[in-house]
């Protein structure tokens, strides 16, 4: 690895095995920062992710007056300030790269009796903010960015909220989280309402913290104006986003057995195991067990022979993050794999639909690129080469995984975008018996 000019090159490798962790969840670890800051007293939270996204998350509630320290990288504990009590910030709030952490705060911020500024990093600055400030504006939230309030910057100007009923046109958790988080000021039930649903860890988070909320299928209500939340212990699954890697290299090197331990496989985020079983994958889960509200097990996984598959429609939000690693199984598959109804990967991090499709090629490898989508022809061969990340940690994890099969090395160009989310994903690689120069 080389740190001067942000690269990393992987090797092909024979086989992996062993046993490993991957690190906490970057949807939990949010969320836990954000009820643990508005919480009454105190929030330790173990095995947080040290990534820069939840970092992100962290430098703004401490902007905010609120007390977090970190020791060990993974142990947080936050002095919570209860419902009334976050700060005016004095300074600009910077997300960086984290879409989650400025959706949800700015539906939070929303409802407060302050002014503040959000902004984050390049790929911010051009993501979609209107799914969720359009519903924000129509409770009476006061929120100025520019594109129409699409694009930050955004300014919130604190005010007085009104409940809603909201039908998302998008299955996004972070649009739910959004409105769920402006609702717990508003007097009365707001509801989400999705088309399918999405990953429940706000709901699962806020219960933890004392907070009571209605769900029915694709429907969830909060009931706002509540008295208090309470600090809670609060222990973070593994990323399954992360385990991910690990789960897809496995299955597609030779030889192959590893265990990843503590991983969360929350019904809302398994969508890549339900993928790669129907692909024919072997993936085994035992010790199978509860996190706080969450569910937790070690996955063992061996290498298999993968046959080609159709993903579309409600599996889609369970595995929207996992979808450039699952194009690296589907080149190798037998047969073809198509993906659709899968456009919200036009608006993530990249553009992760060109971006695959243009990296994969610069490997040799070909697909089809759709404007809700992507179709490839399995049975293809990865060439060595260079891919760039274009500054998204999954795509430059996903291309470390193609590069244990490929015919040669792979260069990975602006590799410092893993740590938005995995930070120790080298290191854990390594440990499995993959290799890096
Ligand atoms: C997240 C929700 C998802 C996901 C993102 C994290 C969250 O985004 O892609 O990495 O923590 O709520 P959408 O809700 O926009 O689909």
């Amino acid at each position: 690895m080389s740190n001067s000019d942000n690269t990393c090159t992987f090797l092909p490798i024979k086989r992996l095995d062993g046993e490993c962790q991957v690190a906490g969840d970057k949807s939990i670890s949010h969320r836990a920062v954000i009820f643990g800051s508005i919480s009454e007293g105190i929030t330790e939270i173990s095995n947080f992710l040290p990534g820069l996204d939840c970092l992100s998350t962290i430098d703004c509630f401490r902007k905010m007056g609120v007390a977090i320290e970190v020791t060990n990288k993974t142990n947080v504990k936050i002095y919570g300030v209860g419902l009334k009590g976050l700060k005016e910030p004095s300074d600009i709030l910077d997300v960086g790269n984290s879409g989650t952490t400025i959706r949800l705060l700015t539906g939070l911020l929303s409802g407060t009796e302050f002014y503040s500024v959000m902004t984050g990093d390049d790929s911010i600055r051009k993501r979609p903010m209107n799914r969720v400030t359009n519903p924000l504006v129509q409770m009476g939230a006061k929120i100025y960015g520019r594109n129409n309030n699409n694009l930050a910057p955004v300014t919130i100007i604190g005010s007085k909220l009104n409940p809603i009923c909201y039908q998302s046109p998008v299955a996004s958790a972070q649009i739910k989280s959004s409105i769920l988080l402006a609702g717990l000021w508003a007097e009365g039930k707001t509801t989400v309402i999705e088309p399918t649903k999405s990953r429940d860890h706000t709901e699962r988070m806020f219960t933890s913290f004392g907070g009571e909320l209605a769900n029915e299928d694709k429907s969830t209500t909060i009931t706002g104006d509540i008295p208090k939340l309470f600090g809670q212990k609060i222990e973070i699954p593994g990323d399954i986003s992360s385990a991910a890697f690990l789960i897809v290299a496995a299955s597609i090197v030779p030889n192959s057995e590893i265990c990843i331990k503590n991983v969360g496989v929350n019904p809302t985020r398994s969508g890549i195991i339900d993928a790669l079983l129907a692909m024919g994958a072997y993936i085994h889960l035992i010790n199978q067990r509860n996190f706080g509200e969450e569910p937790v097990a070690d996955i063992i996984v061996k290498s298999s022979e993968l046959q080609g598959t159709i993903i579309e429609g409600e599996i889609i939000p369970r595995l929207i993050d996992e979808i450039p690693v699952l194009l690296i199984a589907a080149s190798v598959a037998k047969g073809q794999t198509i993906i659709k109804d899968a456009k919200e990967l036009r608006v993530k991090e990249t553009d992760r639909i060109q971006v695959m499709h243009e990296q994969l090629l610069s490997l040799g490898v070909i697909s089809t690129p759709k404007e809700d989508g992507i179709e490839i022809d399995g049975n293809q061969i990865f060439n060595g080469g260079t891919i760039d990340t274009n500054h998204d940690h999954r795509i430059g994890m996903a291309f470390a995984v193609a590069a244990c099969i490929a015919r040669d090395k792979i260069k990975i160009l602006n590799y410092d975008s893993v740590k938005v989310s995995f930070p120790n994903f080298t290191e854990v690689m390594t440990l499995l018996g993959a290799k890096y120069e």
